[in-house]
């Protein structure tokens, strides 16, 4: 430790670092005072400082709106380069990347996690959903909260008890924030997504859950309860190829309509029956 002979010592010290030697002065100092009559004041009128930064001149006539990038708010250029994104995945794994690494959805910008797939893709069965909600969200998997169980469950009662069974996914890979309906431009952005997703799996049979993935991939604007009961077929719009589909209740939907139980319940004695005729020959 340093230590001084006297005060002026230690005061010569002090200023060889810069320090004001005024606090150790032997009388007490006024700094109000000091500060009044300062020249060396801190305080500098407005009207009279120097902007920190210059302000960039520049002539009214030569004024050019920023550019807008087209990919970022274009929903037809968003489409477009899902698309090229999809057709260069050949695989799931390099499907998962592409949708990764495509930032033309707003959704992906709120999102946890890109939930992508999960599940068998070579058990001939294929559940598309809607979107993701918060438990997927986070677990970055497909229906595994409330209605995910609940789906399982009624899944369980035909024979279907795991997801070894069967493959599932949603129309829209990132949750809409408070789990809202994803927009129309946002499943325009991401349909080339899902239209490839199935082309890997080419299943036997396709199950939408819910009116979003039917009306989206069917094309249709009719509701599930127009479009449960009935024999339908997907045709992909890549290979052109006609998959059987039907279309059931949303668990969240029947979470709030018990009463379509039973329609539910008979348009899973349908799968079921399909699955047997369709997958075991
Ligand atoms: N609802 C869906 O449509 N998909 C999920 O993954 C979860 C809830």
């Amino acid at each position: 430790m340093t230590s001084f002979k006297n005060q002026k010592a230690a005061k010569e010290w002090l200023k060889s670092f810069g320090v004001d030697d005024t606090p150790l002065g032997d009388a007490p100092t006024n700094w109000l005072e000091l500060a009044k009559n300062s020249k060396h004041t801190n305080q500098v009128s407005p009207a009279t400082a120097a902007p920190l930064v210059k302000p960039l001149q520049v002539p009214v006539s030569s004024y050019q709106p920023i550019k807008t990038i087209p990919s970022l708010l274009n929903p037809k250029a968003q489409y477009l380069t899902a698309k090229s994104l999809a057709s260069e995945a050949p695989t799931l794994e390099s499907l998962k990347s592409a949708i990764e690494s495509f930032n033309g959805c707003s959704l992906k910008k709120t999102a946890s996690n890109t939930v992508f797939g999960e599940g068998n893709p070579n058990k001939g069965l294929m559940l598309i959903g809607e979107a993701p909600g918060a438990d997927e969200d986070l677990q970055g998997k497909p229906f595994v909260g409330m209605s995910g169980q609940l789906l399982s469950k009624a899944l369980s009662c035909i024979g279907i008890s795991s997801r070894e069974d069967y493959y599932i996914t949603n129309t829209i890979p990132w949750r809409p924030p408070g789990n809202r309906q994803p927009s129309s431009t946002e499943i325009e952005a991401c349909l080339p997504f899902i239209e490839k997703h199935i082309e890997l799996v080419n299943p036997k049979i396709l199950a939408f859950i819910g009116g979003t993935s039917a009306k989206t991939l069917l094309k249709t604007n009719q509701g599930v309860n127009k479009l449960r009961n009935r024999e339908i077929y997907y045709e992909s719009p890549l290979s052109r190829k006609k998959i059987r589909a039907l279309v059931l209740y949303h668990p969240a939907y029947l979470l709030r309509s018990p009463s379509k139980k039973e329609n539910f319940w008979n348009d899973l004695l349908t799968l079921k029956k399909l699955l047997y005729t369709l997958t075991l020959n």
